[in-house]
């Protein structure tokens, strides 16, 4: 495989510039919060009046300069200062990634909308993570699935997840994650994947491109799939083999990457790292910049499922972890407006936890297979909660009224040292699934805190595993697997 050449150059917009949107990205009325947002892979950015003024106005054709005399003339404003602020805006979304020079023919309309918001009940969850399947080809040792695996016999049809994605625009999620396992087992894939056009949800597919064709890339492009998230497990392909328990993945995953760029489809490059491959760091990026991806994730791996079961072969010596910080901070200054990075950094390593999912209960709804619903993808392991599933409740129910989803939403539930401490509306004391996994209490204090007092046991675990040998992995393995793909 060829990992020279830097495909791409950074967009500068200049008073001559004419630009347009990606395919990718697009303004977005959000009904449910009565504003226009911009949605782009990831993320949703809130606009203020002139932003959105600016962004109604880029055609792909209009210069900058017509626009910004437009715009003077309009609000009475020296041409020069809208001039500067115009570029200050447009080119902070080009080194987004999020803009190109003139119109895109595969440009989809620019204003799309959810349907109003029919439960009356704000804020509802921006995001929804619908896990198709559990059946995947892929073995990996870090499968944040849970170590039980839903049977495709108890998956939910196609009909069943056209509800829940109506439901959830109706509340006011804009982002829709379809994942697993590995989503490209369903045979139905294409009919969802309507479904969530057809509710106004910018659509994710996260995915390990193992079984993908470029027909079927092509038929999810036209129906509108915006954005594609490819998981790399290395570059290194024996490496790619060993990690991922599957022969041939990197090449396929190259060429799924490449037919997504042609379609026009945005692509985040995931890559998970950790003792196993962290020495190919710098390869990796290298890679996500090759495909011409605008994102990459990088991810030290989080160690619930089947990553705690391996977490003596994953984890990283703290040496390590910290190269990873320096070649991640140098390749974001060489790369600005060719590659956006997202770099997890590695729990027993922080001294402060990460606001998990956006905050129990605030953002996100998991879904599962077989239809429960979820605050995170790992809440199944807390003892104690009981879940609903969207085949028995509205999911404006679920998100307002369930006990698992209020069982750590917001401050109340909180013990010292979070309870009283200036941080805790930041990180809402962090994952109560690492919380119950390392010191088997679900509202303790996160341990990667290290105001918890089991922070310096956490942090010991890590440097006597990360210094030993490592283990030989154990694999998430789906027997059934997609032999009889549904
Ligand atoms: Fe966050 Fe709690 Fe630590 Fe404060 S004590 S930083 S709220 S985890
Ligand atoms: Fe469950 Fe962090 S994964 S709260």
């Amino acid at each position: 495989m060829r990992m020279s050449d830097n495909p791409s150059i950074r967009y500068q917009i200049t008073p001559s510039s004419r630009p347009g949107f990606t395919r990718y990205s697009r303004l977005h009325e959000d009904h449910a919060r009565n504003r226009t947002v911009l949605l782009a892979p990831e993320r949703a950015y809130e606009l203020d009046p002139i932003s959105l003024e600016v962004l109604q106005n880029i055609d792909g054709a209009t210069t900058i300069n017509n626009l910004c005399q437009r715009l003077a003339e309009k609000f009475t404003a020296p041409l020069e200062i809208i001039t500067r602020d115009v570029i200050q805006l447009l080119q902070g979304l080009s080194d987004k990634r999020l803009l190109q020079e003139g119109l895109n023919p595969l440009t989809k309309k620019t204003v799309s909308g959810n349907k109003q918001n029919d439960a009356g009940y704000l804020p509802g969850p921006t995001g929804l993570l619908a896990e198709l399947t559990h059946r995947c080809p892929l073995q990996c040792p870090y499968c944040s699935n849970p170590l039980e695996l839903e049977r495709v016999t108890s998956e939910m049809s196609a009909a069943e997840w056209a509800e829940t994605f109506r439901q959830a625009a109706s509340i006011g999620a804009l982002q829709l994650h379809l994942s697993g396992g590995e989503p490209t087992a369903r045979r139905d894939l294409e009919e969802i994947l309507g479904h969530a056009v057809e509710a106004g949800l910018y659509t994710n597919l996260i995915t390990s491109a193992v079984l993908l064709s470029k027909d079927q890339l092509s038929r999810l492009a036209n129906i509108g799939l915006d954005h594609i998230q490819i998981s790399i497990q290395d570059v290194v392909e024996e490496n790619s083999d060993l990690i991922s328990g599957y022969k041939g993945a990197l090449e396929k995953k190259y060429a799924v990457a490449r037919w997504a760029r042609e379609l026009g489809i945005g692509l985040t490059i995931n890559a998970p790292i950790h003792r196993k491959n962290i020495m190919n760091l710098e390869k990796i990026i290298e890679f996500a910049v090759e495909v011409d991806a605008q994102r990459i994730e990088i991810a030290h791996i989080q160690y619930y499922a089947w990553a705690q079961k391996n977490r003596a072969a994953l984890i990283p010596t703290k040496e390590i972890f910290l190269e990873t910080v320096n070649i991640v901070e140098a390749a974001k200054q060489r790369l600005i407006g060719v590659l956006n990075f997202d770099f997890v950094i590695h729990d027993y390593y922080a001294s402060r936890p990460k606001k998990c999912t956006g905050g129990w209960g605030q953002s996100i709804i998991v879904v599962t297979p077989s239809g429960t619903a979820l605050p995170c993808h790992a809440a199944q392991t807390l003892p104690g909660l009981t879940f609903d599933n969207v085949k028995d409740q509205p999911l404006s129910k679920i998100w307002e009224t369930s006990s698992a989803f209020n069982a750590y939403r917001g401050l109340e539930w909180m013990k010292e040292p979070c309870r009283s401490c200036d941080r805790r509306e930041l990180d809402y004391g962090g994952c109560r699934c690492q919380a119950y996994a390392f010191s088997q209490d679900p509202a303790a204090t996160d341990p990667a805190c290290a105001l918890s007092s089991d922070h310096t046991t956490f942090a010991a675990l890590a440097e006597h595993e990360a210094y030993a040998p490592a283990p030989a992995f154990i694999y998430r393995r789906y027997d059934a697997l997609s032999k009889n793909k549904n």
